[in-house]
């Protein structure tokens, strides 16, 4: 599962150490995910002193990315962003007494994982594409070692692999809320496309699949299946939500299945 085949194959990258100390550390990566470690190639996974990171090359590109969840955007949203008021945990059920077992089985780059982890939800995270995995599973590892990130990365599993048949041959307790947030398809190049969407899309594509992955969702989950979507996209076809949140750049679809109680006690 960690190789780049089928689809991904289309985009070329190498694998290349920042400094020399990590020439081994990046060797590894390369073999792990059968990419080349060097030569021609549209991006490039680098290994250096802050971690993972991926690069598309060529001078109109946009700069690098890696997961932090110690700093920038991530810690910034940790330390000043709001608790339970935050849409996404409205959109989950997070509320007094109520810390719902999510599945995130779209995890990109772990954020809306993290937000709710940090809350103080169980999280599974699913990821499919090799690359994007091995960049979470990079920021992760580094958050262990931060005292104030370990508790809140320590409530985040991460599973490779496709969601849909993950979910469809789940064994053991079931989440009581599935997350999916797929790309969806759009093609705007302006500056309010965030940098790693820009990056991640001839990687990834667009989740045409996205369909399949609500209806096994929907069977998946004990309590509500929640779907992000940029605020005037269509919902995900086939089944209706229930009702929505709106915010500014987003919508939540809710498709609720029971409601979430605090626990007695
Ligand atoms: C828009 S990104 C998710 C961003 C994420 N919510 C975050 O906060 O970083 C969509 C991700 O879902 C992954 N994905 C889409 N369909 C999937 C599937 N069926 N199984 C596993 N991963 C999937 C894609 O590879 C991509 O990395």
């Amino acid at each position: 599962m960690d190789a780049l085949d089928g689809n991904w194959a289309k985009a070329t990258v190498r694998v290349e150490a920042l400094e020399p100390a990590f020439a081994t550390a990046a060797a590894a990566w390369a073999e792990r995910l059968q990419l080349p470690p060097g030569g021609e190639a549209e991006f490039a996974l680098q290994l250096g002193c802050d971690g993972l990171q991926l690069v598309e090359l060529g001078p109109q590109a946009p700069g690098p990315v890696r997961v932090d969840f110690v700093e920038g955007a991530v810690a910034h949203r940790r330390l000043f962003g709001g608790g339970n008021g935050q849409m996404i945990a409205k959109a989950v059920g997070v509320q007094p007494g109520v810390r719902p077992v999510v599945l995130d089985a779209t995890a990109g780059l772990g954020r809306d994982a993290f937000v709710l982890a940090r809350l103080g939800c169980a999280m599974t995270l699913i990821e499919r594409h090799p690359l994007i995995a091995a960049l979470l599973e990079d920021g992760l590892l580094r958050a262990q070692i931060d005292p104030d990130v370990a508790p809140i990365v320590a409530q985040m599993h991460l599973l490779r692999g496709n969601a849909i048949d993950l979910m469809r041959a789940w064994q053991g307790e079931p989440p009581q809320v599935v997350y999916l947030d797929p790309m969806f398809p759009h093609r705007d190049k302006s500056a309010s496309v965030k940098k790693e969407m820009r990056l991640f899309r001839p990687l990834v594509g667009d989740d045409d699949d996205a369909p399949a992955l609500l209806e096994a969702a929907l069977a998946l989950a004990t309590h509500r299946v929640v779907v992000k979507r940029p605020r005037k996209a269509p919902g995900i076809a086939g089944a209706q939500a229930g009702y929505a949140l709106e915010g500014n750049a987003s919508r939540f679809d809710i498709y609720p299945k029971k409601s979430l109680k605090p626990k007695a006690g």
